[in-house]
C-alpha cells in the first residue's frame, strides 16, 4: 500500500523499530539524551526516521546498541544515531522517507 501508519509511542527510549514501507525497511529510532542532537531534516523530534538502505550500495545495516551506531555489513559503512555517515564508503546519510506527524503516529509515504 501507499501509505503506512506506526504509532511512535510504541517504541521505548533507546529501541529501534523496522517498518516495512514499499518494500523497504524503515528505521524508527527513539535517541537517548547521550545520542546527541540531530538536524531537523532528518527527525520527528526525538526519532530518527531513516530508509534502512546503505547509500553506498544498498545492503541493510544493522543497529549496534553498545555504540549506538548502524553498521553496514558489507562494507563496513557506518551511521550515528541521527543517520548520519560517520566512517566508511557512504557518500552520504541514509535517506528520508518521506512522511508526516499525526499526534503520535507517523504517516510515512
Ligand atoms: Fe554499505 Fe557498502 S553497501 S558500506
Amino acid at each position: 500500500q501507499a501509505t503506512v501508519k506506526f504509532d511512535l509511542s510504541t517504541v521505548q527510549p533507546g529501541e529501534i523499530k523496522v517498518v516495512s514501507w514499499r518494500g523497504k525497511p524503515v528505521f524508527i529510532l527513539r535517541r537517548t539524551s547521550d545520542m546527541g542532537g540531530c538536524d531537523k531534516r532528518t527527525v520527528a523530534g526525538e526519532y530518527t526516521v531513516v530508509l534502512g538502505i546503505c547509500t553506498h550500495l544498498g545492503c541493510i545495516p544493522n543497529w549496534i546498541p553498545e555504540e549506538k551506531v548502524w553498521h553496514c555489513p558489507c562494507h563496513g559503512g557506518r551511521y550515528d544515531a541521527c543517520g548520519k555517515n560517520i566512517f566508511g564508503p557512504p557518500p552520504r546519510p541514509l535517506d528520508i522517507p518521506p512522511f508526516k506527524l499525526e499526534g503520535t503516529t507517523i504517516v510515512l509515504g
